[in-house]
């Protein structure tokens, strides 16, 4: 297992740029695979979730072909029965999307990942897929990956997840493609929003009404999209230069679409300078005296994946700052609640689970050896806590980073050298 060593930092200064975003990635991999003729993406993620999809539309039979400068083209239309297990390795988004787009394709296929993805719950998706008359085979019957889904033809179906999920919301738009008739999804809390935004881009006829979007069958149209920068990776660097005295920090060009930028809301809340250009995309922070705030849990869905370093921030802050609602957090790639508390205990800050709750009091981040437990989010907020320590803190199991961010330390690099 790879580890990192971070030193106490001086002042973040300059301009980067972070990956694609990741959900659009997935989603854009799957739409040109469905799509008859040639699809050209830019800017598309550099992590292992994303090119697991992308292994897994070519052993379905689309061609996928790297033309450089982060340019790739993608000839689908033509999908077929894969030879082989189709491996998501830690991906939660391509087994979910996945399992939806196969259940009305015309063939069979076996989904599985790594350990971490054989834990987490599959009855959200395998539940309403049967209701639309799919068949989705779990291992033992227990809801859980590896999956075996034979391609069946489906029903459009109106159905209210009992999570808030854009996972489950993007998995039965997917099957809605091959259903007979509309397929609508309610959601009490707006989830993000790129599968309906992504298939109305391509052609595909979406309606999307306040708390329910309905999709009818139909296959995407090619396309040609630019990627914007992930702004859940931005979010690492967002609070790295708010908590880090005298930083200015830049990232060029941040999606900020529906349930992406929630995580703005609640720094500036808090205190932070951080300013959206809308013109550009680019994002300006500037370290700030931050104080600690109450996270209500209509936020969290549009903030999920920023928790774990949110969590890092409300460490850095003035007061006590509350996280309602944040069970979810336990199914993700680890119990990112559990490690929350872990880590900012063994940092000597004051981290408190209580039930679906979490409360972080502020205080000052001491050295520690961390733990990432194969989980990439969890790895990269353990580094931005590391900054504002007095002495070298220890990330075990760091190569989890290259799920989604494997340019991590270079830009960290890039952001002390200037400073
Ligand atoms: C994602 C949705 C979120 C998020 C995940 C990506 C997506 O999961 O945590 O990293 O691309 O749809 P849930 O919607 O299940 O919370």
């Amino acid at each position: 297992m790879a580890s990192l060593v971070i030193e106490p930092s001086g002042p973040l200064r300059g301009r980067i740029r972070v990956p694609g975003d990741k959900s659009i990635s997935h989603r854009l991999l799957l739409l040109a695979a469905l799509a008859d003729g040639i699809s050209e993406i830019h800017g598309i993620s550099d992590g292992d979730d994303v090119r697991r999809t992308r292994t897994i539309i070519q052993q379905l039979g689309a061609v996928v072909e790297d033309t450089g400068h982060g340019i790739i083209t993608i000839s689908g239309g033509e999908l077929h029965e894969a030879e082989k297990v189709l491996d998501v390795g830690n991906s939660g988004t391509s087994i979910r999307l996945l399992t939806g787009f196969l259940s009305g394709l015309p063939f069979d296929s076996v989904l599985d990942g790594d350990q971490s993805i054989r834990d987490r719950p599959m009855d959200r998706i395998i539940d309403p897929l049967h209701k639309m008359g799919g068949e989705v085979q779990s291992a033992d019957g227990l809801m859980k990956a590896p999956l075996t889904i034979r391609g069946r033809s489906l029903s459009g179906i109106e159905y209210q997840p009992p999570v808030a999920s854009a996972q489950v919301k993007g998995c039965l738009l997917f099957a809605g493609l091959s259903a007979r008739g509309p397929t609508t999804v309610v959601e009490p809390l707006q989830t993000r929003a790129h599968s309906e935004e992504l298939f109305a881009a391509t052609g595909i006829s979406v309606v999307d009404a306040p708390g329910r979007v309905t999709v009818l069958p139909g296959r995407p149209n090619p396309f040609h999209y630019v990627v914007e920068g992930d702004p859940s990776q931005a979010a690492f660097w967002v609070v790295a230069a708010s908590i880090v005295p005298g930083s200015e920090v830049t990232i060029s060009r941040v999606y900020s679409g529906p349930a992406r930028s929630g995580y703005i809301k609640v720094l500036q809340r808090m205190g932070a300078s951080v300013d959206y250009d809308h013109l550009t995309g680019d994002l300006t922070i500037r370290s700030a005296p931050l104080t600690g705030t109450l996270v209500e849990a209509d936020e969290i869905p549009g903030l999920i994946d920023e928790i774990p370093v949110l969590a890092v921030a409300a460490a850095c802050a003035r007061g006590e700052t509350y996280f309602e609602g944040v069970g979810e957090l336990k199914v993700k790639e680890s119990d990112r609640l559990a490690g929350v508390e872990e880590m900012l205990t063994a940092m000597a800050v004051s981290a408190e689970v209580n039930a679906d709750a979490l409360k972080v009091t502020g205080g000052k981040l001491e050295a520690a050896h961390l733990y990432a437990k194969q989980d990439h989010r969890m790895a990269m907020a353990g580094a931005i806590a590391a900054l504002v320590v007095d002495g070298p803190v220890v990330v075990e199991g760091w190569e989890a980073v290259t799920t989604s961010y494997p340019g991590f330390v270079n830009d960290l690099e890039t952001l002390r050298s200037e400073g």
